[in-house]
């Protein structure tokens, strides 16, 4: 990485700016604290989602926005009021979105995107691909072909548990479907960025294997219609919105770059802030320490444990202290986790209220997490159960979808 420093990929280049890494392989904060969005967006050269864009969706879907666009979880976007524009004039557009399957299990952090794209797909009625890069886990992980296809499988059924629409929604795993149109539009791409271009981009070194030097043209393919013939036709005029965690700017930036040179639409994105892990907010949870996350398998009592024993407490050091000063709701990660998965604004703002000024102590907001995220764990849990075998193949078959904008 450091021999390929770039800012662009959010790589450290000056001094000051040594510690905040962000891209699509590393997030951690300065100095151990907290990610800078502000400075994030400002580097990468995306826009702020502002209210005004939140109230034109509200105003546009006739329905409330999502929590995570009301509370800030999607903050930053491009083009995303292009989307709106077009979409008011009546034109059409696709969501793209994807997971790299490293792993069995999900935590909630990994449910967020999907989340908040079906409530997108629901809100605008619109078709969906997802993309699944078992390729990519493949190479950057030490794990073999077939595990990585087979984590791809496991992970839709957590994905088709989120409750995509079938009619609307084909999901695919790099290793079946890259092929035909969708190669071609790889080798179009390729033709259009230099090795010191993705260097620049991503920080690849001279050490790093070619797949990985190659592989952003695969992540950037799904941008495109003419990847999908199965469902688009052939027609260009579609836009494309890929809602997504803000470390995968990199490879759209990319993709807009080309996008004009090839006669394509630039897609238009939608990004989110990390979920915290469980002991602060300073980058995302760590896959190798399960104390740090919240899984779609744990039970209750494993939530309870969990949040009991290792999220980060902004209270007082004694009881006096806190009914003194209040907590800080700052480095609070349980009210933190509320204000992901807490629906009701009311109540939200009433334990801010009480527990910032020391009336409600730290046990009883945990008590309410713990109930929160145990009701939201078991929503998944059976909705994950009736998912089959059957129903993977049905979300993954190369077929039209005839009423996918209906
Ligand atoms: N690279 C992503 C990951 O590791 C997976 C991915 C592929 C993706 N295409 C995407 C994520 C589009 C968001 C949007 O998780």
């Amino acid at each position: 990485m450091a021999a390929a420093a770039n800012d662009i990929a959010g790589v450290p280049t000056t001094e000051e700016e040594q510690q905040q890494v962000v891209n699509p392989w590393e997030v951690s904060a300065k100095d151990g604290g907290k990610i800078d969005y502000d400075k994030l967006i400002d580097k990468f050269g995306c826009q702020r989602l502002d209210q005004q864009l939140i109230d034109r969706v509200h105003r546009i879907t006739s329905r409330p926005p999502h929590v995570f666009l009301r509370r800030g979880v999607f903050f930053a976007h491009r083009d995303f009021n292009e989307i709106l524009d077009a979409f008011e004039k009546g034109q059409k557009f696709y969501l793209y979105t994807g997971r790299g399957p490293s792993s069995e299990a999900l935590h909630l952090g990994h449910l967020i995107p999907f989340m908040f794209t079906k409530y997108l797909q629901d809100a605008f009625k619109v078709p969906l691909v997802i993309q699944l890069t078992d390729d990519e886990k493949c190479m950057w992980k030490n794990l073999s072909v077939e595990e990585c296809k087979r984590l791809a499988r496991e992970n839709a059924k957590d994905i088709i548990a989120c409750g995509f629409d079938i009619s609307k929604t084909f999901i695919f795993q790099d290793f079946n479907y890259v092929g035909g149109a969708f190669y071609e539009n790889m080798v179009r791409i390729n033709k259009c960025v230099t090795y010191n271009k993705v260097v620049g981009i991503f920080g690849f070194s001279g050490e790093d294997h070619i797949g990985k030097i190659s592989f952003p043209s695969v992540q950037a393919a799904p941008s495109f219609t003419s990847s999908f013939p199965h469902l688009f036709h052939g027609n260009n005029n579609i836009r494309c919105l890929i809602p997504c965690a803000i470390d995968q700017d990199p490879y759209f930036r990319m993709t807009r770059d080309v996008a004009p040179r090839l006669g394509y639409h630039k897609p238009a994105l939608i990004e989110s802030s990390f979920f915290p892990a469980l002991q602060g907010e300073n980058g995302k949870m760590s896959a190798s320490d399960p104390n740090s996350a919240i899984y779609v398998t744990d039970s209750e009592k494993e939530i309870k444990n969990k949040v009991n024993r290792y999220a980060f407490s902004g209270g007082q050091d004694s009881i006096e202290n806190h009914r003194k000063y209040g907590a800080n709701l700052e480095v609070d990660i349980s009210v933190k986790y509320l204000s992901f998965f807490l629906e009701d604004d009311v109540e939200l703002e009433h334990i801010k209220q009480e527990y910032g000024a020391g009336r409600m102590l730290t046990g009883e907001v945990k008590k309410r997490l713990t109930e929160v995220l145990t009701t939201l764990v078991e929503r998944h849990r059976r909705a994950r159960e009736l998912v089959t075998e059957e129903m993977v193949d049905a979300f993954m078959a190369v077929r039209p979808l005839p009423n996918m904008f209906n």
